[in-house]
């Protein structure tokens, strides 16, 4: 699905990502951890174009195309999603009209009021919430359930979830849990995650451990236990 082939990524003069070489499957869930500052949340905007971060080396492929010149909105229209970990507020705009924006020409508006309807009343976010200006004074959880929303309605094909279980109650993780369980065919999760609460939930196929940009361990579910437990000093160093 998606493939990462010596990855090397700079901020400036400075290598943030280095080397990285991995392959993501269809239908799979990734969980990717790493101590604070390794550089995760750095390569999910890589991944998805963001501007400030320059490919120095290496490529990404999407299903076998190479997206590292695509803007974010090319690839966004691809299928790549990112749920950001601190989702900014956008003045003016409600999730409706976003996703009308970025759904033109796809769906319908009206089934898009539709499926906002129902999956706003399965992640049990107020009516009120999904009619304000998206994010506004948007309590942390519920600015990671309107993610989860917009995903849901989007459709995309690789998601890019950071830290979407930090912040939100266990009721609002174990239903976010539920809804990327339920919605798992054909799709690829990368959970980028420092607990093991959601991955107890989510049993991701493997796990990446990240440390200084770098990929240093990849395992099953069981690593991120071992990793709660020992902590990445003992396990990767
Ligand atoms: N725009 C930027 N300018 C300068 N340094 C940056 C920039 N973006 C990221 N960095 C640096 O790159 C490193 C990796 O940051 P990143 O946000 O990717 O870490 P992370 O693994 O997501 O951490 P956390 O677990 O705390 O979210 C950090 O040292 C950070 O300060
Ligand atoms: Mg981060």
């Amino acid at each position: 699905m998606l493939s990462l082939t010596n990855l090397k990524v700079k901020v400036g003069e400075k290598v943030i990502i280095n080397n990285v070489n991995f392959n993501f499957e269809k239908g799979k869930v990734y969980a990717l951890m790493g101590p604070n500052g390794s550089g995760k949340s750095t390569l999910a905007l890589t991944i998805m174009g963001h501007p400030q971060y320059q490919i120095e080396n290496g490529k990404i492929e999407m299903e076998g195309v190479e997206i590292n010149n695509l803007s974010a909105d090319k690839r966004a229209q691809l299928g790549l999603f990112l749920s950001f970990q601190t989702p900014i507020a956008v003045s003016g705009v409600n999730v409706f009209q976003l996703l009308r924006l970025a759904l033109s020409g796809k769906k319908d508006p009206l089934e898009i009021k539709k499926e906002i309807e129902k999956y706003a009343s399965v992640l049990k976010i107020p009516n009120e919430l999904i009619n304000r200006s998206l994010n506004e004074g948007a309590s942390g959880g519920e600015k990671k359930k309107l993610e989860v929303l917009q995903a849901a309605v989007l459709e995309p094909k690789f998601l890019i979830f950071d830290e979407v279980d930090t912040g939100v109650d266990v009721d609002a993780m174990k239903v976010i849990a539920q809804f990327i369980k339920k919605h798992k065919k054909d799709k690829t999760y990368l959970l980028i995650t420092h607990y093991n609460r959601i991955l107890r939930y989510i049993k991701p196929d493997k796990v990446l451990i990240m440390i200084d940009g770098e990929i240093v361990k990849v395992g099953d579910y069981k690593l991120a236990y071992q990793i709660e437990k020992k902590g990445y000093e003992k396990l990767c160093i």
